[in-house]
């Protein structure tokens, strides 16, 4: 490690026309930490002698891109398998509905399973899977084939055909592995739903996706208890309109759950007698291959669709690069199936590249917080691709956890979902990577489909600093008119060029594509950040510029709370921002006001008690992700002229800060001015 003394930089400040003040606000720590960080971690020469991409080729790429960038991604698409080759890399006569790769046909089941039977990989682990009671699964590259094509099989036997959706409500298993796998084979369009989320938010999923079959398990392992998941799909059912002909239940926790006997049918019972052999669906390039739901700044989550050509080159090349995979690895992403972490990069990104990825079923810490450092010392994980917030959570429990285990396998760290602080990535750079693995902190998002910025193995690290884009992505800081802004000005972080894993649009919704992302700074894609450059270009994320809160890395959009606070019978009026947490980094508080007809607190004698209420209400709506730390109750809300309440001043007052424009306030009893 060198220590680099920098000139007397003043602090970076983000523009007044930067709406973002929950940003500055809320992240607080973690930004003032970041406006002094001044180390800088050059890579090893074992790393560097050991790296397959090195700092000249990263140089040459970016050239080749920036001259060329169809060029650039077209040779990255020749690393795979295609059943038909592309008329044209990027075919953009309907931007922003950019059609990468476009008259190609393939299947990313191809390119993650098929294709490895013909090669030495059929016979090397494909998933390694631990649950957390301590029982394991190992699946080889062939064995993952045959229980895809067997429930590929299974699949087509109950009518699911080509482009309909099958929504998969499961935790970290084999199974939901093989069913996504199974459903792409098919052509049809998984649709993951986190094991976390409660019936009303699956509900809202169904009723949008609109599924042929959904698949499920009795109930799963986490923190010690036995969750049960079968019943809440029964409930979602009963209160939405839906297709759904069939539910396949995986037998996992030996829950008696209810079973509709023409409607639920148990997995082994289905897979019994199943050929091992199915044919795989030919795709066009922007066929859809999967959808998941992401909070944005309106009540109800968009599904976010993706395409099998472009998702599968973006997830392909980028995993190779910043992971540089060999083929020896144990790679763990300890991300769960239902976020896109999960799909790019425990679940298509490894099996495309024929490498061993691990999955836990269970929590962290259980049943103490040594459970990842002797999942990495049983199984040798070479790279480990994580959180911040749970290396806040692990920090707490000191050294001692990982200094009882031998980590020495580790070879690269990665770290993806919000801004890292320079402490928590200096524990993890240290007790965890001995101090001799590059940490890569990868920036991107469920729209993005791959990682966009991130630093490569031989990269120079800063920490708390995403680095630089990939060589082929083209991002810039700029302010509200869409000036690019010098170093150390924070403004909207924007993307300048198309690139293969993008979104291809909201489900049902193209206005909203379009809306969301392409209208602010026409052209450019807006992916709703604030960032700042350094001197050295640099890239360091500071948080959200709209109404979205990063709950433990977990997207949770204010409104979405409020629809969910606002369904409880004694809340007439609500108003919820983010706040600092020192573990989730960020959490939800509410500001409420009551009907007038209730008695004071709804009838419930203590504020306490209808404090409680609420957040327990918040969390039978949405689950367990959406955590609502306090509920402030007030007599009026600051609202603007039109009645929307404003979030921002209610921001304001929480930090004590200068509640800025006030003209747009309703006059009355809460106008500032
Ligand atoms: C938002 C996207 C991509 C998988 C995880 C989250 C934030 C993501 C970083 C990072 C700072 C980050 C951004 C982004 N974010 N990675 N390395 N540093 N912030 O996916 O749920 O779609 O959320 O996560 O704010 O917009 P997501």
């Amino acid at each position: 490690m060198t220590r680099q003394k920098k000139t007397d930089a003043p602090a970076p400040t983000v523009p007044a026309s930067c709406n973002a003040p929950e940003t500055r606000a809320t992240m607080r720590g973690t930004i003032d930490n970041l406006l002094v960080e001044e180390r800088v971690f050059r890579p090893l020469p074992r790393i560097a002698a050991e790296a397959t991409v090195n700092p000249q080729d990263i140089l040459a790429a970016r050239k080749h891109a920036d001259a060329d960038w169809k060029g650039f991604w077209e040779e990255a698409a020749d690393e795979l398998q295609w059943f038909r080759k592309w008329e044209t890399v990027v075919d953009e006569t309907n931007a922003p509905f950019y059609r990468w790769f476009s008259g190609a046909r393939c299947n990313i089941v191809h390119n993650a399973l098929d294709r490895h039977i013909e090669t030495v990989n059929k016979n090397r682990l494909a998933l390694i899977w631990e649950g957390e009671p301590g029982d394991t699964r190992k699946l080889t590259y062939f064995e993952l084939y045959r229980e895809v094509n067997r429930f590929a099989n299974v699949l087509r036997g109950l009518g699911v055909k080509k482009g309909e959706r099958v929504l998969i409500y499961m935790p970290s298993l084999p199974e939901t592995v093989i069913a996504m796998l199974a459903t792409a084979k098919i052509g049809a369009v998984h649709s993951v739903v986190f094991a976390g989320f409660s019936s009303g938010a699956l509900a809202d999923r169904i009723e949008d996706a609109q599924p042929r079959a959904i698949v499920t398990v009795d109930g799963f392992y986490r923190n010690g208890r036995v969750i049960p998941l079968k019943p809440l799909v029964d409930e979602a059912l009963q209160h939405c309109h839906s297709l759904v002909e069939a539910v396949v239940v995986v037998h996992r926790a030996h829950l008696d759950v209810a079973m509709h006997d023409d409607r639920d049918r148990w997995w082994h019972d289905v897979m019994l007698h199943q050929p091992t052999e199915a044919l795989t669906e030919v795709v066009e390039a922007n066929d859809p291959l999967f959808m998941l739901y992401t909070s944005g700044t309106t009540g109800k989550p968009k599904g976010i669709v993706h395409s099998h050509g472009g998702y599968m080159v973006g997830v392909h090349r980028t995993l190779n690069w910043v992971f540089d995979l060999k083929p020896t690895d144990i790679f763990w992403c300890t991300a769960d199936p239902g976020w896109i972490t999960g799909h790019s990069y425990v679940i298509y990104g490894p099996l495309m590249a024929g490498t061993t990825t691990l999955l836990y079923e269970g929590h962290p810490l259980y049943p103490e917080a040594g459970r990842l450092w002797s999942m990495v010392e049983r199984w040798g994980v070479t790279i480990l691709y994580t959180v911040p917030t749970l290396i806040r959570m692990l920090m707490r429990f000191g050294t001692q956890y990982p200094a009882g285990h031998d980590l020495t396998t580790l070879r690269l760290l990665g770290t993806v979902g919000e801004p890292i602080s320079p402490e928590a990535w200096v524990w993890f750079y240290k007790n965890i990577g001995r101090g001799q693995c590059p940490l890569l902190d990868t920036w991107w998002q469920t729209e993005t489909g791959m990682i966009m910025i991130s630093p490569l193995p031989v990269s120079l690290l800063k920490p708390g600093s995403v680095t630089k884009p990939m060589p082929g992505i083209d991002v810039d800081v700029v302010d509200e008119q869409g000036n690019s802004l010098p170093p150390r000005t924070g403004g909207y972080l924007v993307i300048k060029r198309p690139w293969p894993a993008m979104m291809s649009t909201v489900f049902n919704d193209h206005a909203a594509y379009v809306d969301m992302y392409w209208s602010q700074f026409p052209g450019w894609y807006f992916p709703g950040d604030v960032a700042r450059k350094d001197d050295d270009g640099y890239i360091w994320i500071q948080g959200r510029a709209d109404d979205v809160i990063m709950i433990a890395g977990h997207r949770v959009g204010t409104a979405e709370l409020e629809a969910a606070l606002s369904s409880h019978p004694a809340v007439a009026e609500c108003g919820v921002i983010g706040v600092p947490d020192e573990i989730r980094g960020e959490v939800a508080k509410a500001f409420v006001m009551l009907h007038d007809d209730l008695p004071p607190f709804g009838g419930y004698v203590q504020a306490d008690d209808m404090e409680t209420e609420l957040m327990e209400h918040v969390r039978r709506e949405l689950g367990p992700v959406a955590v609502l730390k306090a509920v402030e109750f007030r007599k009026e809300l600051p609202k603007n002229r039109s009645g929307k309440i404003m979030r921002r001043i209610l921001r304001a007052e929480e930090f004590g800060e200068d509640v800025g424009d006030t003209s747009t306030l309703e006059e009355g009893p809460f106008c500032l001015r």
